[in-house]
């Protein structure tokens, strides 16, 4: 049985039970910045446990994309072990409990999957004496095949009680097939919580009816909850009858890719299967990532994403690859997992370009470690030591992906050795670290204000698509991040209506402004957000009382909210025009949308042509002045997909989404706001184009007023340069190639000037050169000349004459200079310029020094720069007598 009819049996099976089947969180959870990535079904559904959430339904059922990073080291080493997953899961927000979730799973496997019972065997927690009846008396199973195990075991999240996180939590009861006494640790009295491999864990059913409180407290929830979670690899691989997940059919294709490319098999040494199974995980994960709109980086989710990436690019070199190879299994994991995620075949040529520029990236990181090792050994040789530190060791092998095996090896060639305690160390620090980040903790509970007031209310109406004003009560009144009922004048609060024409920041359109008046008493609203359902006005009271309770008069600041109306739809139609010239790969990436600019990011991997941009910038002035109707329309997800309607990379829509559409050209889902038609928009003018991040570019661009008024600032530019250089518009471009060619003129004449100026004066330099032994010795101050007036000038006396020693000095801004310059014979003769510069230089006060033939010195006394010469000249003389005697 393939891995997606497992899976649309599943959801199939339960939708017949009557649950709705709903779509996979994005991997970045919505609505929980505390949550680095999904790691469960639960995640999308804790405020429903929570009897806070207003989802309509109380039987759910869905096959959710999943991270985990807690256990990465196993992943490869064993055969169940993944970063990313999916889970199948079916739950209950207060309807159905213990029986009907047992049955059914039950019914499930034996009946849809046809798994012989003999083969299935359960857990329950010690205490759930409830379960266990269930599984005995209803569903027949001996007794010898019903284990009871604590907290550990039988719990989630596991050990809850004893040690957190608080939030919702219950006793659960575990399925296990038994993969019969040939596989695993051979002992007669193996069972299901042994380490072994012999029994596979296939299904979670979480019976989610606590809260635990600090201390360990369980509180009943409101309702008693079901919350199931069966990890579909694992249920392929038992259908399956493979050894490990990796044998599955989503699986296989990718591991005999990497045999192609590697030109290493499988089945051969077990190590190099480790590296391969850990590949095909890390690859799929971050396909999945970047799906997700996660890209790698330095910090967050980037960083996890990264070090996966990074991970297998390191197991490729081990297995002999040299180049980027890992974009080279993307389609692989397109084809794949396509039937139920078509959206990463939409995307798999971004996914792969992104995927290859982060493979070339750290290839040439690699290099840079290499570099780095052989620095670090050259200081161990110096410093007459034999050990390179954990930390160094560990450093290299986090950021620059040295596995500690090569460090080693390298070492070692080379007589040297590494403190693997240290290193092991500083490792387990880090995983402490990446355990805590991966935790559940968090996940559960949001605290805080909002949470109280989800208690009370389910959100805020939004009423800004046709109205700019509204009557709106005052559900909260947040300060401090304390929930108040009174705020007086001069407060900074936040206020929650019922009802709002204000747009809360999403989708990349900012927030409005505006006020909120009621009789005696105005807030002026500075930012409007949004978190989950409730519209959040930001802003402070101006005068009067505010009392929760009172209704206001919420009123948009109108003018400002037309601008970004004009934005936000002309951003859809950039989106279109972008897509049309430069490729369908060009999607967006993210975007601003503010009164009085676009900010538009996009997928594309070099910088666009000018005429490109011409291109672009006409497209969408045509679209504008076409004027077509921009409407919307409220659909299902599954049919405005089938409308042909673009989603965003990494979004997460609900079961019912707002269609955008501009004519018949543009289709987005989009819950902004927008003009009626496109001619309202006004003239477009892109104002930049740069690059944001590998393979992604910005566009910046303005419209209507916005453009009207920037043209006018060039105008005025331009008006100034006319006036500047005394001519009219249309001569203007003549005029300044003229003023051009007339500069390049003169500076030619100066130059011929010049020339002549120096030759003229080396001329005299040299007839009045001292001479000593016919040694010709010019010492000489050079008015207003610059370092290399100097330079020039001793150059072509060192040309002009042949025995000849010179000191040039100057003096420029409050500072002496002084160059030194010596024939080549004299050189030869042991005459060194920058010994003589620098004894020079001491009576100016500084110092310097530099080559035998020519030098440079400097010093502060301006006054004694004729001293200093006068010394120059004796010094010089004393030296040619000596050298000739000698
Ligand atoms: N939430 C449960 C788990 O992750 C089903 O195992």
């Amino acid at each position: 049985m393939r891995t997606s009819e497992i899976r649309s049996k599943f959801l199939n099976f339960f939708e017949k039970k009557s649950h709705a089947v709903l779509p996979s969180d994005s991997l970045v959870p919505q609505n929980d910045p505390t949550l680095l990535f999904t790691g469960a079904g639960m995640n999308q559904f804790k405020d429903m446990f929570l009897g806070k959430g207003n989802l309509n339904v109380k039987k759910a059922a869905t096959c959710q994309k999943c991270l985990r990073t807690g256990d990465i080291d196993n992943v490869g080493k064993t055969a169940s072990h993944h970063t990313f997953f999916e889970m199948l899961g079916n739950f209950s927000f207060g309807d159905y409990f213990k029986q009907k979730t047992i049955e059914w799973a039950w019914e499930f496997l034996v009946q849809e999957l046809k798994i012989s019972e003999e083969r299935l065997s359960v857990s329950v927690y010690k205490d759930d004496h409830e379960s266990y009846e269930i599984w005995e008396k209803h569903i027949h199973i001996p007794k010898s095949r019903i284990y009871r195990y604590d907290q550990k075991d039988n719990f989630w999240p596991a050990n809850a009680p004893l040690l957190g996180p608080n939030g919702p939590c219950g006793p659960c009861s575990e399925i296990f097939f038994d993969q019969g006494e040939k596989i695993g640790c051979g002992r007669k009295e193996c069972d299901p919580a042994c380490e072994c491999d012999r029994f596979v864990e296939i299904w979670n059913l979480v019976f989610t009816e606590y809260d635990r409180k600090e201390g360990g407290k369980l509180e009943p929830l409101p309702h008693q909850n079901v919350d199931t979670g069966m990890g579909l690899e694992r249920m392929a691989r038992v259908m399956q009858g493979v050894q490990t997940n990796f044998d599955i059919d989503i699986f296989r294709p990718i591991i005999s890719s990497i045999e192609e490319i590697a030109q290493v098999k499988y089945n051969g040494r077990v190590e190099n299967a480790i590296l391969m199974r850990r590949i095909a995980d890390h690859v799929k994960a971050c396909v999945f990532c970047i799906s997700d709109g996660v890209l790698p980086g330095n910090e967050g989710r980037g960083y996890v994403e990264r070090r996966l990436l990074r991970r297998a690019i390191r197991d490729g070199t081990q297995l002999g690859v040299k180049d980027s190879f890992l974009y080279k299994l993307v389609p692989i994991v397109s084809n794949v997992m396509q039937d139920y995620y078509p959206d990463i075949k939409q995307r798999r040529e971004n996914i792969a370009r992104i995927i290859k520029n982060e493979e070339e990236k750290f290839h040439e990181t690699l290099e840079q470690g290499t570099r780095i090792l052989e620095e670090l050994m050259e200081t161990l040789h110096k410093s007459n030591q034999k050990t390179l530190s954990g930390k160094e060791a560990f450093k290299l092998y986090d950021t620059y992906g040295f596995p500690l095996d090569m460090t080693e090896a390298i070492l070692n060639e080379k007589g040297f050795v590494v403190d693997r305690n240290g290193f092991e160390d500083e490792l387990q620090k880090q995983r402490l670290q990446a355990r805590t980040a991966s935790q559940m903790t968090g996940q559960v509970f949001d605290t805080g204000p909002l949470s109280k007031i989800k208690d009370i209310s389910k959100g805020s109406k939004f009423l800004g698509y046709n109205q700019n004003t509204c009557q709106g009560k005052i559900i909260a009144i947040i300060r401090n991040n304390e929930l108040v009922d009174v705020a007086i004048v001069g407060s900074e609060v936040t206020v929650i209506l019922d009802q709002t024409p204000f747009y809360g920041e999403s989708g990349g359109q900012i927030g409005d402004t505006g006020i909120l008046e009621s009789d005696g008493t105005l807030i002026q609203v500075t930012d409007t957000r949004r978190n989950d359902d409730f519209t959040l006005h930001t802003g402070k009271v101006i005068k009067g009382e505010l009392k929760t309770g009172i209704v206001v008069e919420a009123k948009v600041d109108v003018q400002r909210r037309n601008d970004i109306r004009k934005n936000h739809s002309a951003t859809h139609i950039l989106h279109y025009a972008l897509r049309r010239v430069i490729g369908q790969h060009a999607e967006q990436a993210g975007s601003l949308v503010a009164p009085d600019r676009i900010r538009f990011d996009f997928h594309h991997f070099s910088a666009l042509t000018k005429e490109e941009i011409t291109r672009i910038e006409d497209l969408v002035n045509e679209k504008i002045l076409e004027n077509v109707p921009v409407s919307a329309k409220e659909l299902t997800i599954q049919q405005a997909k089938n409308a042909g309607a673009l989603a965003l990379f990494g979004e997460k829509y609900g079961e019912l989404v707002r269609m955008l559409s501009m004519g018949d050209y543009s289709k987005e889902l989009c819950g902004g706001t927008h003009v009626d038609s496109s001619g309202e928009i006004g003239l477009f003018r892109i104002v930049s184009e740069s690059s944001v991040a590998a393979g992604i570019r910005r566009i910046e661009a303005v419209t209507g007023m916005s453009t009207l008024k920037r043209e006018r600032e060039k105008e005025d530019i331009i008006q100034e340069i006319c006036e500047i250089l005394n001519t009219t518009e249309g001569k203007l471009v003549t005029k300044a190639q003229d003023i051009l060619h007339e500069l390049k003129n003169l500076q030619k004449e100066l130059s011929r000037v010049k020339q002549k100026e120096l030759s003229s004066k080396i001329h005299t330099l040299i007839e009045n050169a001292k001479e000593v032994s016919g040694v010709k010795i010019i010492t000489r101050k050079l008015e207003d000349a610059t370092v290399d007036d100097l330079r020039k000038t001793a150059d072509l006396l060192i040309k002009s004459a042949e025995d000849v020693a010179i000191i040039l000095g100057a003096i420029q801004d409050g500072r002496v200079t002084i160059i030194a310059a010596m024939s080549p014979n004299l050189v030869k003769r042991g005459f060194h310029a920058g010994n003589i510069s620098k004894e020079v230089a001491k009576l100016v006060g500084g110092g310097g020094g530099g080559r035998p033939d020519m030098s440079q010195a400097g010093g502060q006394w301006v006054e004694k720069l004729d001293d200093a010469l006068h010394f120059a000249t004796e010094l010089l003389s004393k030296k040619i007598l000596q050298t000739i005697s000698s």
